[in-house]
């Protein structure tokens, strides 16, 4: 992460109602993962190829023209990423920089404007200084950030929209907690296809993926496994989460063949198992001889990993024909370890080795350290 000062023609004003919705908030006593809204967001827009200036302004529904492109034709994408303030003195947020890349590339995909990286981070950290105070700090607990980005255009025309709103909200989360999941085999319907949109993080990417996990909730399931859109024979994640599998004690994990999210957590557990000298196989994985492998017993853990849960152990797979292969560990160790390597580094326990964590400057009279 690129720790420097953001340069001056990125920052942020922040509008007075933004003040005012501030000084006014309250946070609820009860929060869960993502309900509960901070009163602040980041707004700037896009006309005529360049991107006006950012504000904080007090968090409001947008007006938007019912011709707007997003609401026809989905020209909308997003992101996901957390601001910590467990064990550090100011908050600090993970990774905005692969945030950041893995934005325009969605942005690219969907013939929407990059967002100037600067702006990005100079957004994130606005947002997340305004929050500071009420970013709760225990174990687990974060500033859920989503930024996200939209074709406003009004027209009906299928064409790139001209005009485009930047936007990033925070939620205040308690972390978010999952039993051991059970999961189903998606052998019918498809995510992501080739050349089609799953490795970027289009909100019609998970518009498609409701009616599977409607389907698989109905039957008692938690989540669904996606398999490749071509054959249906290789595993390629959840509908928001990467997987990772331990056979014979040694780390596999679908490799990123454009059809698979390339997770920020996913990358950030590769770089943790390498650098504790852990084999890692980023490989095409049948879902054949997975489930031949925990059949077997070769296959100990299977777990689920991304922003919002980090890690998430997964207990079961069940096939369409309703056989079921239970996994012997859930949550087995590899993933504990990871999950507990992973987080010391979120929340500032362990030594920013990999240079992950962008620390929020608060302003001098902020009250957030009290
Ligand atoms: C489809 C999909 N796969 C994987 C992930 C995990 O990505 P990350 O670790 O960046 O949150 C997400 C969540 O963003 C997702 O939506």
């Amino acid at each position: 992460v690129n720790q420097s000062a953001i340069p001056t023609e990125w920052c942020i004003d922040t509008h007075t109602d933004a003040r005012a919705a501030l000084a006014a908030y309250r946070l609820p006593a009860r929060i869960d993962f993502g309900s509960v809204l901070a009163p602040v967001m980041v707004r700037a827009d896009w006309r005529d190829g360049v991107w006006g200036r950012a504000r904080l302004q007090a968090y409001a529904p947008l007006a938007l023209d019912p011709a707007a492109l997003c609401l026809h034709y989905a020209q909308e994408v997003f992101e996901g990423l957390k601001a910590y303030r467990v064990a550090t003195p100011t908050p600090v947020i993970f990774r905005p920089d692969m945030n950041s890349a893995r934005l325009n590339r969605s942005a690219e995909r969907l013939s929407l404007p990059a967002v100037p990286e600067p702006m990005f981070r100079a957004a994130l950290r606005a947002i997340s200084a305004a929050c500071a105070p009420f970013i709760p700090g225990a174990s687990g607990q974060s500033l859920y950030l989503r930024p996200l980005l939209l074709g406003t255009q009004a027209t009906l025309g299928v064409n790139p929209a001209l005009e485009a709103v930047f936007l990033v909200i925070a939620s205040p989360s308690a972390a978010y907690v999952t039993r051991p999941l059970k999961v189903v085999i998606e052998r019918s319907a498809t995510r992501a296809a080739a050349g089609g949109t799953g490795d970027v993080k289009a909100g019609g990417n998970y518009a498609a993926a409701l009616l599977a996990n409607a389907a698989a909730r109905a039957r008692g399931f938690d989540q669904v496994l996606w398999l490749d859109g071509g054959e249906h024979r290789y595993v390629e994640e959840l509908t928001v989460m990467n997987v990772f599998a331990v056979i014979d004690g040694v780390l596999h994990t679908p490799s990123l063949t454009g059809t698979i999210l390339p997770g920020v957590t996913r990358d950030s557990l590769l770089a943790i198992a390498r650098r504790d000298g852990l084999t890692v196989h980023e490989r095409r994985m049948g879902i054949d001889a997975l489930l031949a492998a925990i059949r077997a017993g070769a296959c100990t853990e299977l777990f689920a990993c991304g922003t919002a849960a980090i890690v998430a152990s997964i207990a079961e797979l069940a096939d369409a024909d309703g056989s079921r292969y239970e996994l012997s560990q859930a949550p087995g160790p590899m993933a504990v370890r990871l999950r507990a390597r992973l987080l010391d580094i979120q929340e500032g326990r362990a030594v920013d080795e990999f240079g992950w964590l962008d620390p929020v400057p608060l302003p001098e009279s902020s009250d957030a350290g009290t």
